[in-house]
């Protein structure tokens, strides 16, 4: 059984892809620092897969401790998903974005290159694109300045992988550009364990609607769209995992010093208030919401092309919208204890 090292593999879509890599005959392996996430996250995979995972605690950052998973693992492939993840947060700190999301990168790249392992799926972020001038988005789209530190780190990392794929390190590389993951895992023993107040909507839906927080404020509905709310592209988070084992697969036949950048959203768009609504809908009940102003660094509209992924990897979102937010709002009365 091939051995996968999942890094920030205790986080949100790690351990979603923690599932999915077992059900596809994988064996990973974890690696997490716990810094944005919960050891409760091993219990929960246990229960799933009625096995441990694997798993070591660190930094991504210890190339010492990355050598020793390497040297103690026959590893055949890594999914990199560790990385500082708040867009606001990156605005505030970008030193420690920076060091932390680059810095990593080259770690894992180094000890791949020193262990002869050749396949790596990096995790980035359709927020390298900025706000499109044309929709829906594909790869060719040139990336824009991006929106945030955060969305810097990840365009930063893309362009680091090109250029340690044409120096021919006999390494292959898949870069997939998420658009918006949400959605929890139907057993509700995983899910999206925000720290503090939710930043992003659909966490933020789920504890409003649990009666943790009092309402939700939609930002700005004077946007060019069909109800003046911006739209995203929500893609399950299992639709997101099964990509990733799909990305591995693909890149398990590619050639040597071979590179690709995939879009992974549902190639849909949907806005605010159309999820708002959809919530309503799934959860039977109605949502404290106003609306307020914009908020900072929002881009109005943004969904994928999925042409090149569905076709080259065999991938397309098999979950709706409604399948996302039920299963989000099941995670959350599991948390809530509803
Ligand atoms: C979605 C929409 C908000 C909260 C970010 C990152 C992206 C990726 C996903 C990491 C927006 C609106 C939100 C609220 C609201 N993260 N909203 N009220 O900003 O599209 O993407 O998370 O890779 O890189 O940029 O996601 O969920 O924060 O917002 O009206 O309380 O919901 O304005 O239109 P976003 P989001």
């Amino acid at each position: 059984m091939k051995n996968i090292l999942i890094t920030g593999g205790a986080g949100y879509i790690g351990s979603h892809t923690a599932v999915a890599l077992v059900e596809s005959g994988y064996n990973p392996i974890i690696l997490d620092d716990f810094s944005n996430s919960e050891k409760g996250v091993l219990k929960g995979l246990k229960k799933i897969l009625s096995k441990d995972v694997k798993s070591y605690e660190g930094d991504c950052n210890n190339k010492a401790l990355v050598d020793k998973i390497f040297k103690e693992n026959e590893i055949s492939g890594i999914i990199h998903f560790a990385a500082s993840k708040a867009v606001g947060e990156s605005t505030q700190i970008p030193l420690k974005y920076y060091s932390n999301n680059i810095n990593s990168l080259l770690v894992i790249l180094e000890v791949m290159k020193k262990y002869g392992v050749k396949n790596i799926v990096f995790s980035s972020s359709c927020t390298v694109y900025g706000q499109p001038d044309h929709l829906p988005v594909l790869e060719s789209t040139p990336r824009k300045e991006a929106e945030s530190p955060y969305g810097n780190t990840k365009k930063i990392c893309e362009d680091i992988l090109h250029d340690h794929i044409k120096s021919k390190p006999n390494t292959k590389a898949i870069g997939l550009r998420y658009f918006n993951p949400i959605g929890a895992h139907p057993s509700a023993e995983i899910g999206e364990l925000p720290l503090g107040v939710p930043a992003n909507l659909i966490p933020f839906v789920t504890q409003t609607a649990a009666g943790i927080r009092e309402k939700i404020t939609v930002f700005g509905n004077d946007y060019n769209t069909k109800d003046g709310t911006c739209v995203r592209d929500y893609i399950h988070v299992l639709d997101l995992a099964d990509a990733h084992v799909k990305a591995l697969e693909y890149l398990e036949k590619q050639e040597d010093n071979f590179i690709d950048i995939f879009n992974v959203g549902t190639g849909n768009g949907n806005t605010v208030l159309e999820v708002v609504q959809a919530f309503e809908k799934v959860s039977n009940q109605k949502l404290n919401y106003e609306i307020g102003p914009r908020r900072p660094g929002d881009i109005e509209k943004v969904w994928a092309n999925t042409d090149k992924v569905n076709n080259l990897l065999g991938w397309t979102a098999k979950y709706t919208l409604e399948d996302s937010l039920r299963d989000s709002w099941n995670w959350q009365k599991k948390l809530s204890g509803i």
